[in-house]
């Protein structure tokens, strides 16, 4: 009998059968793919469900039970959302997102200490701000910043099977997430318009809906498929070290980024040491990608092949590869990346029927407010956010220390670290993506023009600043 340890409350007895079976799914799930493009033998679904899933084990790793201890962990850690937020779900009475599904969210949803307006505290400095402790927007934290991991939205895993978590679960109502499921445009077929026709691209319908139709190039189409694939994670895996109920057999790539898209699914980023350093970071949009000249927010990798590549090995277990060989990891081989990032690129932003063919506002079809918008916007965004795709391609350390006590980590109760560059975010199709920010500490458009008006000092009138909001709407 071996003990295999979830956390310091968890653990399990477990037969050293049940180690050998599992080092033999993972020695099947092979972590260099050589040039295997896809072999039956590396497929995780039909591993788990035949060999693993389907026969009852001796001493099998038993559902685990920790829910009291989510209770808790999501008790504390809600207490400081609903201190820092007011959730009251309100929404634009108009404007949806892209599917025309989902209104918007309406803020600013930051709380402001008493007697503080958003008009006093523009008119202060950062050390001021630092000082009196009135800074609404420090860094979100990750609600189990010890065992980190992917943590999905209420809503999708009430309807997709195998991501929820028995030790923690997101944080934020729905209203403040994308719309789910988010339709998906392709770059070459903007005649199409949604091709994903309000449905959850799965493996179980992408061939109804791409297969005979030949909206996919047979290569874009391999790619689609191996985007939606599962593979193991550091915390949704078959092994005992893990945080699903059952043994699952991971996530797939459009499991966060649902449709091409994000479906608000967040993590903490691999790239950070110590673990109580490591931020959190909200799943980035796939659309656009192809206007990318670096991917993620700031691993600077400079192609979409190499980030693919590594994903499943490296990102999805916190860049340990001893990990990721023991759980079952998948490193892609450099053609089936080609493939996936061959997908990936035909993601197109969705329409935006008010921009010109340079991407400026249409001077013809656009409201007043708009128009006062897009000059605010021109004096004080576009220095980074430059058209047509609204990113410079470049980073920028927007100092928000500046602003907050940053001595100490934000999993030791204190509002965070100083957190240094970050790519800068495309804005096009902004209004489909909240929350923003890399972390998603910001729950609407409002938050971010206050954010920003802040950050930049700008000292905005409020005039200005919900015209500017009026003009992010229609990017
Ligand atoms: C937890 C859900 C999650 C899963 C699963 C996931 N991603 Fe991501 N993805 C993210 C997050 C979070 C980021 C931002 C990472 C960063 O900035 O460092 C990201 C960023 C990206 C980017 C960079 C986008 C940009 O514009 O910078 C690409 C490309 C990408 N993911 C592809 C993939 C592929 C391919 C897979 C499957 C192998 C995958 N992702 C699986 C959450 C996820
Ligand atoms: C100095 C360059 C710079 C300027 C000027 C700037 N931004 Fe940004 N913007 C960034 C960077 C960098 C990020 C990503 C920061 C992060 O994730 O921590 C960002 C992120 C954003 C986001 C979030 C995008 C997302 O997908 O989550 C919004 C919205 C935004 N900016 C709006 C604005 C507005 C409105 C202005 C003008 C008032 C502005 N920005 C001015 C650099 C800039």
């Amino acid at each position: 009998m071996f003990k295999l340890c979830l956390n310091k409350t968890t653990c399990f007895a477990v037969a050293a059968t049940v180690i050998i079976s599992m080092t033999t799914l993972g020695a099947q799930q092979p972590l260099l793919a050589s040039n295997a493009r896809d072999s039956q033998a590396s497929d995780t679904r039909s591993l788990s469900n035949d060999k693993f899933m389907g026969k009852p084990m001796v001493d099998a790793p038993k559902p685990l039970d920790p829910l009291p201890q989510k209770k808790e962990v999501m008790a504390k850690h809600m207490n400081t959302i609903n201190e820092r937020y007011e959730l009251s779900g309100r929404t634009h009475p108009t404007v949806t997102m892209s599917g025309g599904r989902k209104h918007i969210p309406v803020g600013p949803t930051a709380k402001l200490k008493k007697d503080v307006t958003w008009e006093k505290l523009a008119k202060l400095s950062p050390e001021e701000i630092k000082d009196r402790k009135i800074f609404p927007y420090p860094p979100l934290w990750f609600p189990l910043q010890k065992v980190g991991g992917f943590i999905f939205p209420d809503h999708q895993i009430q309807q997709m099977d195998g991501l929820e978590r028995v030790d923690a679960g997101h944080d934020l109502p729905i209203t403040y997430l994308p719309e789910f499921p988010p339709p998906l445009f392709l770059v070459g077929r903007p005649d199409l318009g949604d091709v994903s026709k309000g449905q959850v691209i799965s493996t179980e319908n992408f061939e109804a809906i791409f297969g005979d139709k030949e909206i996919l190039s047979p290569r874009q189409k391999e790619g689609l498929r191996l985007l939606l694939k599962k593979i193991p994670a550091q915390r949704h895996n078959v092994t005992a070290d893990r945080s699903t109920a059952q043994p699952v057999e991971g996530a797939a790539c459009m499991d966060c980024h649902i449709n091409g898209h994000t479906s608000g699914a967040f993590e903490l980023t691999p790239d950070v040491r110590p673990q109580s350093e490591r931020y959190r970071i909200d799943t980035i949009s796939m659309r656009g990608t192809f206007a990318q000249d670096r991917l993620g927010s700031k691993r600077g990798l400079r192609s979409l092949e190499d980030f693919t590549q590594s994903e499943g090995a490296t990102a999805y277990f916190d860049d340990e590869l001893a990990k990721a060989a023991e759980k079952g990891g998948r490193f892609f081989s450099r053609e089936e990346a080609s493939h996936m990032a061959r997908f990936q690129n035909i993601v197109d932003f969705p329409p935006a029927p008010k921009l010109t063919v340079e991407g400026s506002l249409d001077h013809a079809k656009a409201t007043k407010a708009e128009i006062r918008g897009e000059a605010v916007f021109m004096k004080n965004c576009a220095s980074c956010h430059t058209a047509p795709f609204y990113t410079d391609n470049s980073l920028h350390d927007l100092q928000v220390e500046r602003f907050y006590d940053h001595v100490g980590s934000t999993s030791e109760g204190k509002p965070g670290r100083a957190e240094g560059l970050f790519k800068t975010l495309p804005l096009r199709g902004i209004k489909d993506s909240p929350p923003y920010l890399h972390d998603g500490r910001l729950l609407t458009l409002e938050d971010t023009v206050e954010f920003f008006n802040l950050v930049l000092q700008r000292k905005m009138t409020t005039q200005e600043k919900n015209d500017l909001v009026e003009f992010l709407r229609v990017l």
